[in-house]
């Protein structure tokens, strides 16, 4: 497969020229990368205006992921889906709708929200077991459609969540499509899923449009992330997708993640697809030994390792600070979950260390207690009015009856705990204390 952009870069900075552009270190290393950082120079394109070598980039990569559409973000899925999300919005425009409604899953990444305060679509939260878990099954999904009202634009599902649980997002892609009603699907923790043995991608299952971001279980440099759009998204989708984009993006889109993501095409055309399916026997092997071992092992994600470690006990935490001192850092913890990210960079011979730093762990009475769930507080306005209310910041034990105005106060994946304009009760207050929150922002 061509890397037309690695390719352009490479002889430009072999050519040397005297760099009268930006960014200011002139191609002189520091880091030892800037001699390929530059920017949108003659041939080297334009991201979101692409004619040349980051279109051919880009269909590279449509081609490989089996997308109508697949664009660069060099700002993470953050991007995508604020980008996705005003699609949506402007989807529901020409669908003749007053405003936009998005059923989401209540597990979302704060992007969600934050995107909701920008362009003041309403959310409707589809419940799940935990915070970080909502499992929404077809039923829940066939269950809200049938009692709304006015259906929603699109349902918006987070899939895999953090801790490696997927939906069956064939079974939802053909009740929402059934009913007119969009599936976009935040696909952060799954841009890999293309390559398993059997391609669980949801563009692939039905999703009209999702945001991967590759650097998360890819090869590839942090930041870089995709949006793709399906053969059954909306024209207004294929047409408008470049522009949304922009809308959010920085103008200086960084060449290094550009060239990541164009080397990251050969890679995946090349033997990533080997390289994956050797990581998954690997995996399975792990997971069975742990299981038999008798740690409790969540998710069917098959590259992620999310153990509730209490049963065994521990809490997370503690189980982290054991895997550092054996020099092995992991993805997240709190006092319920640990998240190991495994993936073909990971040799065999690694597995087997964790494996053995595992299995070397005494078991110890189990810790009781499991975390809190959040409730379904009432709204008391929306998203973006809360959002852009006078604020003042109050100790969590003073907050009851208050309405939330934080963008910020997530458990540690960054899933809001609550959620802008919504009135704080006892189980919230509980939530936030559990997760160590003992501030927040309540409007005035
Ligand atoms: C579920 C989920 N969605 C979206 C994001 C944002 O992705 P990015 O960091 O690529 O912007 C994250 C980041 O951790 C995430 O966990």
């Amino acid at each position: 497969m061509t890397t037309p952009i690695c390719d352009f870069v490479r002889a430009y900075a072999e050519k040397a020229p005297m760099r009268l552009h930006m960014p200011g270190h002139k191609g002189i290393s520091s880091l030892g990368v800037e001699a390929l950082d530059i920017t949108e120079v003659t041939g080297a394109d334009v991201l979101y205006g692409a004619r040349g070598v980051i279109r051919e980039s880009q269909e590279n990569a449509s081609r490989l992921f089996g997308t109508a559409k697949t664009l660069y973000s060099t700002e993470g899925s953050s991007l995508s889906l604020r980008a996705m999300l005003y699609l949506a919005c402007l989807y529901a425009k020409e669908q003749g709708r007053e405003t936009c409604r998005i059923a989401a899953g209540r597990n979302a990444h704060k992007t969600l929200v934050s995107a909701a305060a920008l362009l003041d679509f309403e959310i409707d939260w589809l419940y799940g077991e935990s915070l970080l878990c909502c499992k929404i099954t077809a039923e829940t999904v066939r269950a809200y459609l049938e009692q709304c009202e006015e259906l929603p634009t699109a349902v918006y599902l987070t899939s895999p969540d953090y801790l490696g649980n997927t939906v069956d997002l064939a079974a939802i892609a053909e009740i929402c499509h059934a009913n007119g009603v969009l599936l976009l699907v935040d696909n952060a923790h799954g841009a890999y899923l293309k390559f398993l043995p059997e391609d669980r991608h949801p563009i692939t299952l039905g999703a009209d449009a999702s945001c991967d971001s590759a650097h998360k279980t890819l090869p590839a440099l942090t930041g870089c992330a995709y949006l793709h759009l399906s053969e059954r998204a909306p024209k207004l989708f294929l047409d408008e997708a470049e522009g949304a984009m922009s809308l959010f993006a920085s103008t200086s889109p960084s060449y290094l993640l550009l060239q990541s993501l164009d080397a990251l095409n050969a890679r995946l055309d090349g033997d990533f697809q080997k390289d994956l399916a050797r990581l998954c026997d690997d995996m399975k092997r792990l997971c069975a030994n742990l299981s038999e071992h008798g740690w409790t092992l969540l998710g069917d994600e098959p590259t992620k390792l999310t153990i509730a470690p209490k049963s065994y006990g521990y809490t997370g935490e503690e189980l982290a600070d054991l895997l550092a001192e054996k020099n092995i850092e992991c993805e997240f913890y709190d006092r319920d979950f640990l998240v190991a990210m495994l993936s073909t960079a990971h040799s065999s011979d690694e597995l087997a260390r964790l494996k053995e730093t595992f299995l070397a762990l005494p078991r110890r009475a189990a810790i009781c207690g499991s975390a809190p769930i959040p409730s379904r507080a009432e709204r008391a306005m929306s998203i973006r009015k809360a959002m852009l209310s006078p604020k003042e910041r109050l100790p969590i034990e003073n907050c009851l009856g208050r309405v939330f105005a934080s963008m910020s106060v997530s458990c540690p994946p960054a899933v809001p705990v609550a959620v802008c304009g919504e009135v704080i009760d006892g189980q919230t207050i509980a939530c936030l204390q559990y997760y160590g929150i003992t501030q927040c922002e309540v409007v005035k």
